[in-house]
């Protein structure tokens, strides 16, 4: 009988996973851990600063001290946790939350008729494909943008100490995003030169952030789509987290793009997720 309830209740947690989606995106939104930056305010001080209602906001503020994410004082007033202070300021993380509170929320709401047909739950959801909708809609280009810095960006000094990307003369990164993972091997590697290569309008923002690393005179920015062709005479073509958007026969296309285009000695580097036989959590 007790197993019983136990059991209800966890499946009743994961049943409402969504209200941590929500709650979490409401404080990114409303940038809630900023406004907290110089002590603990009570929700309708917070309301008024964020121009929204302090009475929903305070059920919504209590919900995530529930789980570590702000907490409540005395005297009702909220202050910062470690976990909060994840969300302040332009960090990665909070552009992460805002993605997934958003358009990634509205397309897995899809998922049911993405299983039934077979299409993406993105194009479900909005329509069009998800790299269009963000070319489209710069903004949120934007906010993809730094998400996935904030998301991958911890990777690269670990990758960096991992491979010897010491052997390489020139490094098209392909899908390279915003360009901080090429800063930073370039950055490590002065003989290097390299190529950031992604969508046009995803390129254009990267621009200031080589050209404040200083890289501009070993750093080519090219638009254009994996698709159709890739710059060609790299010796290493870079491919961090760009497979497993795509179905197998796009991500064979990409693939040969890159074999086409690359010196004759050239390496395809990937680094991907590859999710693994049994039950072990990879998500
Ligand atoms: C999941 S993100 C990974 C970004 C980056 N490599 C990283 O590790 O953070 C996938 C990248 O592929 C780019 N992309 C999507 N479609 C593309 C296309 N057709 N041609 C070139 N780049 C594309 C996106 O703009 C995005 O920057």
């Amino acid at each position: 009988m007790a197993e019983g309830v136990d059991l209800k209740a966890q499946m009743n947690q994961l049943i409402r996973g969504y209200w941590t989606t929500q709650a979490i995106f409401v404080a990114a939104e409303l940038r809630i851990a900023d406004l907290l930056a110089d002590g603990p305010k009570h929700p309708d001080e917070l309301g008024r600063q964020a121009g929204v209602k302090g009475d929903m906001l305070y059920r919504v503020l209590r919900a995530l001290a529930s789980i570590g994410i702000f907490a409540e004082d005395d005297e009702g007033r909220f202050m910062l946790t470690p976990l909060a202070d994840t969300l302040r300021g332009d960090s990665g993380q909070r552009a992460y939350a805002r993605l997934h509170g958003h358009e990634l929320y509205q397309s897995w709401a899809k998922l049911l008729d993405a299983v039934r047909s077979g299409e993406a739950g993105f194009v479900e959801a909005f329509g069009i494909p998800i790299f269009e909708y963000f070319s489209k809609n710069p903004d949120r280009g934007a906010v993809f943008d730094k998400a996935m810095t904030g998301h991958h960006g911890p990777e690269a000094d670990p990758m960096l100490e991992a491979y010897d990307f010491s052997r390489f003369k020139d490094l098209v990164d392909v899908g390279g995003g915003n360009g901080s993972l090429l800063i930073a091997i370039l950055k490590r590697h002065p003989q290097m030169r390299g190529v950031l290569f992604d969508l046009p309008r995803v390129v254009e923002r990267a621009g200031p952030g080589i050209e404040s690393a200083g890289l501009s005179e070993r750093c080519r920015l090219v638009g254009g789509s994996f698709l159709e062709a890739v710059p060609g005479g790299g010796d290493a073509y870079l491919l961090r987290h760009v497979l497993h958007d795509w179905r197998d026969e796009d991500a064979a296309v990409i693939l040969r793009h890159c074999r086409n285009a690359m010196q004759p000695s050239g390496k395809v580097l990937v680094v991907e997720i590859v999710v693994p036989a049994g039950n072990d959590p990879s998500f």
